[in-house]
């Protein structure tokens, strides 16, 4: 019987430690946490996150699971994890700053012969050249005293099929035992784990499937701009070229990026590009400025509808529908709605939102209250937007209600719809 210990029980950590935990393999999964908030919370069988309910987590604290800020707990463990946060400084970035303590403190307690790996979404080297440098301090070697790993996480919120343990695991080691000794951590709760020499090729993986979706979602954007100005409907152009059965993926146009995946992970990968080689990585910079400029152009068809109706944006009531960004989940991290109010905000407009997962947003600093009687809302709105479909929304219902509806999610169609 082993130990695990987990850093960071976030989006990513807390599903880990809870495919851990319900082998049965371990002797205990350590939840560790620099936040006393969630330590306390998961400790009380609170989960804060999505995918995870609270008897979840009752059920994983009766097989072993125990959260803790404590941090001699590590040297308890045979292996830990990190899954901490890997954010842009507002300069645009890598801030490693969380993965950077995140190891002092595994540095500073660890037992011999301990497995570390890392999860987070960095660029490719960071294992080696950051990580491996701040376990050897000291004079710790690797194969002797610890062994080291980079195995990219693939947690997708909201997803009911691909949970964490049948969505295949990549994994690369620092050395061929280091590599060994992962995969044998992984398969103990993961269906499918995919062995690859070295970490950099993991964690260039990681980007490279973000990366793919940056980009493919930005031609997307840009062919539904200019299918605007040239009066094609880009969501029936997706459906035909989707019946082709080989040679192309369908994604979809919409307002704009969220989460973590396609708006900050592809920076980690051109940072990289542009440190070590001096030039720009042109694809992702390039959809980049396509993707961020969304919210942008959604105001200004907005604007195009109210004057349509000789109305202005400023002091017209706008009814942001869904501001979460992912449909059916809570989750608000670099939502491009709230791009979207700051703009109409910015502009005069009267901006009121409404979303069955969020009933609070923040924005320009100020928590915004959503609409609770959203038939009333639809009444007073001169435009409805719909920024996200959730499945708790009948739209057929919502566009009935609404004078002029602008659907950015491809949905509806109608004599007072106009779509993206
Ligand atoms: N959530 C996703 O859908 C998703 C998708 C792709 C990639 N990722 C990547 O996974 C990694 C983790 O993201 P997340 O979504 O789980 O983040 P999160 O913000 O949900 O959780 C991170 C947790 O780590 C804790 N933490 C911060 N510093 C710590 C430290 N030094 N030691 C221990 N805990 C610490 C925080 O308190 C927080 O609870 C990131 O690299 C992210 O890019 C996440």
């Amino acid at each position: 019987m082993v130990n695990t210990v987990i850093m960071g029980q976030g989006y990513v950590g807390l599903p880990l430690a809870q495919g851990l935990a319900n082998t049965g393999t371990q002797k205990s999964v350590l939840g560790f946490d620099v936040s006393e908030r969630v330590v306390n919370n998961l400790n009380n069988g609170i989960s804060h996150i999505d995918d995870i309910s609270n008897a979840e987590v009752s059920e994983i604290i009766a097989k072993g699971y125990r959260a803790t800020c404590t941090p001699a707990d590590i040297a308890t463990a045979d292996t830990v994890v990190i899954c901490v946060p890997t954010p842009l400084y507002e300069t645009g970035e890598p801030d490693l700053s969380y993965v950077e303590s995140a190891v002092q403190l595994i540095a500073d307690n660890m037992s011999p012969g301990t497995l570390v790996v890392l999860e987070s979404t960095t660029y490719p080297g960071t294992t080696e050249d950051l990580v491996r440098p701040m376990l050897e301090k000291g004079g710790r070697e690797l194969d002797k005293d610890f062994y080291l790993a980079f195995s990219p996480e693939r947690i997708d919120p909201g997803n009911k099929q691909y949970k964490i343990t049948n969505t295949p695991k990549i994994v690369g080691g620092s050395s061929a035992e280091s590599t060994k000794r992962a995969l044998a951590f992984y398969t103990q709760f993961i269906e499918t784990v995919i062995e690859t020499v070295g970490t950099r090729e993991a964690e260039t993986a990681k980007l490279l499937e973000n990366t793919y979706r940056h980009v493919n979602i930005a031609l997307m954007n840009e062919m539904a701009m200019f299918c605007h100005e040239l009066g094609i409907d880009v969501w029936e152009v997706v459906r035909l070229a989707s019946s082709k059965p080989y040679g192309f993926q369908a994604f979809y146009p919409g307002p704009g990026v969220g989460g973590h995946c396609i708006p900050v992970d592809p920076n980690y990968l051109s940072y990289e590009v542009k440190r070590r080689l001096g030039v720009p990585f042109r694809f992702i910079e390039m959809a980049t400025d396509i993707n961020t400029g969304m919210p942008n152009y959604v105001v200004g068809r907005i604007q195009d509808l109210l004057n349509d109706q000789s109305k202005a944006l400023k002091g017209s009531r706008v009814l942001l529908l869904g501001v979460t960004y992912k449909p059916d989940i809570a989750d608000l991290r670099e939502s491009p709605a709230l791009e979207v109010a700051e703009l109409l905000l910015d502009k005069g407009a009267d901006m009121v939102f409404h979303d069955p997962h969020a009933t609070q947003f923040r924005v320009h600093g100020e928590m915004l209250q959503g609409q609770t009687d959203l038939d009333a809302a639809l009444a007073a709105a001169d435009v409805v937007v719909l920024l996200q479909a959730h499945k708790a929304y009948d739209l057929e219902d919502i566009a009935s209600k609404s004078k002029v509806i602008f659907d950015t999610r491809g949905k509806l169609s109608g004599a007072n719809v106009e779509r993206l």
